[in-house]
């Protein structure tokens, strides 16, 4: 006889299981939130690849690119809190306050949700970075913005190792995959000499 497979930790079969109530209403945040700083996430490393080699500069004014870049990481990290701290209103993941702040420690699932939260970490330094800009030089401050590349990897290793429908044909699925892949494409576009992406003279 095939053994049942158990259900997955954090999920609402392992909350029967273990006689926990899971809410609904909860997870629907919870989704939605992270399906949302993800979308955004992808589109603030499009923007950023497009204010650093310049491609669009002639059609759109980098002033606006940099706005809009500015505004989808600022609204993408607070759909990422909004995510991270729902789950402390769903107790099958046992996530605490402190779980929030120090990644791979304690809660269920603690290394594929420790991703996640050494990914938004990462992520908030970075953003917070640009106000030390002048302090830091540009080009030193261009190596650690580019641990942005670094942050949107360790989202991506949550997503696909904490729930298994990303990583099967599905909307979700293909979604994920989608923004994955145009951010693999930019990063590898963004390792070509610069003289090849930025057309016009001179650096920010
Ligand atoms: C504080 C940091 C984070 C924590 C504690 C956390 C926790 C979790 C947990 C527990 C799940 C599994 C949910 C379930 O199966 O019901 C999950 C899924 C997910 N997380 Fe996070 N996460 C964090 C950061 C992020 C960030 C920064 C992003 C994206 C920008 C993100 C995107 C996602 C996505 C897309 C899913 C799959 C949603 C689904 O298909 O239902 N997470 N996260």
């Amino acid at each position: 006889m095939p053994m049942p497979s158990l259900p997955v930790p954090g999920s609402p079969g392992a909350a029967r299981v273990q006689h926990i109530a899971y809410d609904e209403g909860v997870h629907k945040i919870a989704r939605l939130a992270a399906l949302l700083a993800y979308a955004l996430m992808v589109a603030t490393v499009v923007f950023g690849v497009l204010l650093r080699t310049r491609f669009a500069q002639r059609h759109i004014r980098r002033q606006t690119l940099y706005g809009a870049h500015m505004v989808l990481a600022l609204t993408a990290v607070v759909f990422s809190l909004v995510h991270g701290l729902t789950f402390i209103y769903q107790p099958v993941w046992r996530i605490a306050l402190v779980n929030l702040v120090v990644p791979f420690v304690g809660g269920v699932q603690k290394v594929p949700v420790g991703f996640g939260v050494l990914g938004l970490e990462l992520a908030l330094a970075v953003g917070v970075s640009v106000w030390a800009q002048r302090r830091l030089g540009y080009r030193r401050w261009l190596r650690l913005h580019q641990g942005a590349y670094v942050a949107f990897l360790l989202v991506w290793l949550h997503i696909i190792t904490v729930n298994p429908e990303p990583r099967t044909l599905s909307l979700v699925g293909m979604g994920v995959a989608a923004g994955a892949g145009a951010c693999f494409l930019l990063f590898t576009l963004r390792l070509l000499p610069a003289d090849r992406l930025t057309p016009a003279e001179g650096d920010a």
